[in-house]
């Protein structure tokens, strides 16, 4: 059973991560040192997690312990939307870098489309909670992150959160040098993304699943939003297979070629979510998952609705 895909670098990129979005700097070590050692060998991080030095020492403290080595693991990182601007990119890539311990990334993704207001505050907001823009354009961002893989400091880079017109601007843009080569976005079986993620297939563009078991711990959480890890149906198929939920939840996106990254700082819950290769879905059961669909989403970043660049009030 394939554990993990082929990008358009030509890199291979494992398909079950450990997310650690909301994995508090005290607590992120531990948990990557646990998902090394259950088998896990992608870790998806980003700037804005403010917890990547702790990522690094685990790292670390894996590699000297042996358990594995720096070419075995595919580490991810992102640009943070107030670095868009062109002469900002290279040096956040480097902090990145320096807080993570290491001479190069796997992948570096441009975290969202939209930029944002370059300073140390990292969600510059006006009165009205809305996003302050930066004088960038994704496009000229893009540029600078091909920069990066030519300077050695990235294997390949790609996009989160953009929506198909963006990826088609990117993909049109004269001179374009490097096709991103994944774009990380939320999916799960109540946004199951099946025309964004058709369009990427089809343009030789891996997809990585974000927020897979519906993100419960996000902050801004309310009582009586949906709940995929308690849905009864998710449960009856999770029963047949003498699975937990959050496998099955796992699970659907290795049925469709699609990395996911869940989150867990639980080392028992850590262990359970790597154990996903030794079932399987049936097409009938993909189906029923698929149909559970109510493009609901658990981060629709309501702080850039009015942003030029948001991305989300298309309809893929
Ligand atoms: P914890 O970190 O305490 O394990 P997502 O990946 O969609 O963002 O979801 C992360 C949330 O799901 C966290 O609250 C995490 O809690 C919880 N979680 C992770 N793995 C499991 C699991 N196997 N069963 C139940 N909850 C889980």
């Amino acid at each position: 059973m394939a554990t993990s895909i082929t990008l358009n670098t030509g890199a291979r990129m494992p398909l079950v991560g450990l997310g650690t979005w909301k994995s508090t700097p005290g607590q992120v070590e531990e948990a990557v040192k646990a998902a090394i050692l259950a088998g896990y060998r992608h870790i998806d991080g980003a700037y804005v997690y403010e917890n990547e030095k702790e990522v690094g020492a685990a790292v670390h403290a894996m590699i000297n312990q042996k358990v594995v080595k720096r070419e075995d693991l595919f580490i991810v990182s992102k640009l943070w939307c107030t670095f868009h601007e062109r002469h900002l990119v290279r040096g956040a890539c480097e902090k990145t870098l320096s807080d993570l311990n290491l001479p190069y990334l796997d992948l570096y993704l441009v975290h969202l489309p939209v930029g944002f207001q370059p300073g140390d505050n990292l969600f510059p907001f006006d009165t009205e909670g809305q996003a302050i823009p930066d004088k960038s354009n994704f496009l000229d961002t893009w540029e600078e992150m091909e920069k990066l893989v030519d300077a050695g400091l990235v294997k390949a880079i790609g996009i989160s959160n953009f929506n198909h017109f963006q990826i088609e601007a990117i993909l049109n843009k004269p001179g374009l040098k490097y096709k991103p080569a994944i774009n990380q976005v939320e999916c799960h079986p109540y946004l199951t993304q099946v025309r964004l993620i058709n369009y990427c297939h089809s343009k030789g563009i891996a997809v990585t699943a974000y927020s897979p078991l519906g993100s419960p711990d996000r902050p801004w959480a309310k009582p009586g939003d949906p709940s995929l890890l308690d849905d009864p149906n998710i449960k009856a198929i999770a029963d047949k297979h003498k699975k937990s939920p959050a496998q099955v939840l796992i699970r659907f996106h290795i049925e469709r070629n699609v990395v996911v990254i869940p989150k867990s700082a639980n080392a028992k819950r850590i262990k359970e979510n790597f154990q996903v290769f030794d079932f399987k879905l049936s097409p009938q059961e993909m189906q029923t998952i698929l149909s559970f669909n109510r493009n609901w989403r658990t981060c629709p970043f309501e702080w850039a609705t009015k942003h030029k660049d948001y991305p989300l009030n298309a309809e893929y």
